[in-house]
């Protein structure tokens, strides 16, 4: 049976922040960040957006009605979770309309959670051929003002549908993954943001690439030539590439002329929006299938997946007949163009206007934010979320 990635929506917030402006106003080089780090902007998150409207938003610009009645598993990705308790994904089921008959879930592990949750739904479908499953990639990543992995920050949301005979990519059967107990990256439960060791974490994503891409090559026979473009979690745009180019060295000049002309559309979408967590690596993915005219049918794209603490994945698919009709380069493209740039002074304030834990009620519909879904607003404790047309749900 064949089974992969039918569809891919993706939302970030409406506001951004020019990484220049942010390297002025730090007193460091900009170039520092556009190239040293490869990022140009970072996408700025309002208190009206967390992970749920995100992952609604992401959703619901490319589920259709067939789509809806079909799904019957939601796993949610995130390391941003809004409860210890309740998982993001039954927020979710209420706010796309989706069938009471669905199993829900959220799983965790940093970056790597949404791997986690697109190879349990291959699972499923396997069992289930009817059945489609939406996975979701959703996150904020902040890293706090003035800190080391502040230029690194961002936020946003992908959403995969995974089906039997997809539209997209078929996923191949092989994966390799490697596990081991390291403390690069973490976040307590008692903390607003992760602790980092930024160095050593950089370290230990390119030994895990080393250990996965080398396992998968000896499980599978497949080597660079055999891909057509590889795609990475990107915590920045530069990450990937330090850990690939050290293993490309061997390779012919065509080889690695092709895999890094793809790893570059790869990394357009994520330059504009920063590290988005559980996301990047499929944001990656819709920005190489946007912005690439040298796809074609049948072609291998591999994927690495990391995972702080640490967990790494490789894993392939090929894409398929006809994947060119079912991309949105328009609406991504304007979703990323329309966005407005604040200035540091603003971003500063927007990163302070958190929620707060109080027995109070919470009114969040006087802020400015013109995404279909947005958190409108804290009542009793409880999330409550409007869509354009300003209906609460519980
Ligand atoms: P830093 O100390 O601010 O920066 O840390 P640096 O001094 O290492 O410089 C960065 C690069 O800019 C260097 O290039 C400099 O040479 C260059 P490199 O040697 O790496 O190729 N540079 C310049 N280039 C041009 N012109 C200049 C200039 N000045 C310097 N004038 C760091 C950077 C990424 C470590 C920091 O931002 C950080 O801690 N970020 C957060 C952690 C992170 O992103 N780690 C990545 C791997 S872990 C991961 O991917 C998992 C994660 O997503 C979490 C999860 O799984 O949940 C983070």
């Amino acid at each position: 049976m064949i089974i992969g990635i039918d569809k891919l929506g993706f939302y970030t917030p409406p506001y951004a922040l020019d990484m220049e402006t942010l390297a002025e106003a730090r007193g460091v080089e900009p170039a520092k960040y556009t190239i040293g780090i490869g990022q140009t902007q970072m996408a700025l998150v309002p208190i009206t957006q967390d992970i749920v409207s995100m992952a609604a938003n992401a959703a619901q610009t490319m589920l259709t009605e067939e789509d809806k009645s079909a799904i019957d598993m939601i796993l949610f990705g995130t390391e941003t979770g809004i409860d210890h308790s309740k998982s993001a994904a039954v927020y979710l089921q209420n706010l796309l309309g989706l069938s009471n008959r669905v199993r829900a879930a959220e799983i965790k592990h940093a970056c790597y959670g949404a791997t986690a949750a697109l190879q349990l739904a291959k699972g499923h479908i396997m069992l289930n051929p009817d059945s489609k499953v939406l996975v979701i990639a959703s996150d904020i990543a902040k890293y706090g003002l003035n800190s080391g992995g502040e230029p690194t920050q961002g936020a946003g949301a992908v959403a995969i549908l995974v089906s039997a005979n997809p539209k997209l990519i078929s996923l191949d059967n092989a994966t390799s993954f490697f596990t081991d107990d390291v403390m690069d990256f973490w976040r307590p439960t008692y903390a607003a943001y992760p602790y980092v060791d930024g160095k050593y974490s950089n370290e230990q994503y390119i030994r895990f690439f080393e250990q996965v891409w080398t396992d998968y090559k000896e499980k599978t026979g497949l080597d660079f030539k055999d891909y057509a473009a590889l795609c990475f979690h990107l915590p920045y745009s530069k990450m990937g590439l330090k850990a690939l180019k050290p293993l490309l060295e061997e390779e012919d000049a065509a080889v690695q002329d092709r895999l890094l002309a793809r790893y570059q559309e790869g990394t357009i979408y994520n330059r504009l929006v920063g590290n988005i967590y559980t996301g990047s690596l499929f944001l990656s993915l819709i920005s190489l299938l946007e912005n690439s005219q040298s796809l074609s049918v049948g072609d291998r794209i591999g994927f690495f997946s990391y995972g702080s603490g640490a967990v790494g994945e490789f894993f392939s698919g090929q894409l398929v007949e006809g994947f060119q009709e079912h991309l949105n380069q328009e609406m991504h493209k304007d979703l990323l163009e329309q966005r407005q740039a604040l200035s540091v002074e603003e971003y500063e304030t927007m990163f302070a206007d958190t929620i707060q834990v109080t027995d109070q009620e919470q009114d969040f519909t006087d802020r400015p934010d013109s995404s279909h879904f947005r958190l409108a607003g804290i009542k009793d404790h409880k999330r409550l979320y409007s869509a354009s047309g300003n209906k609460l749900f519980k």
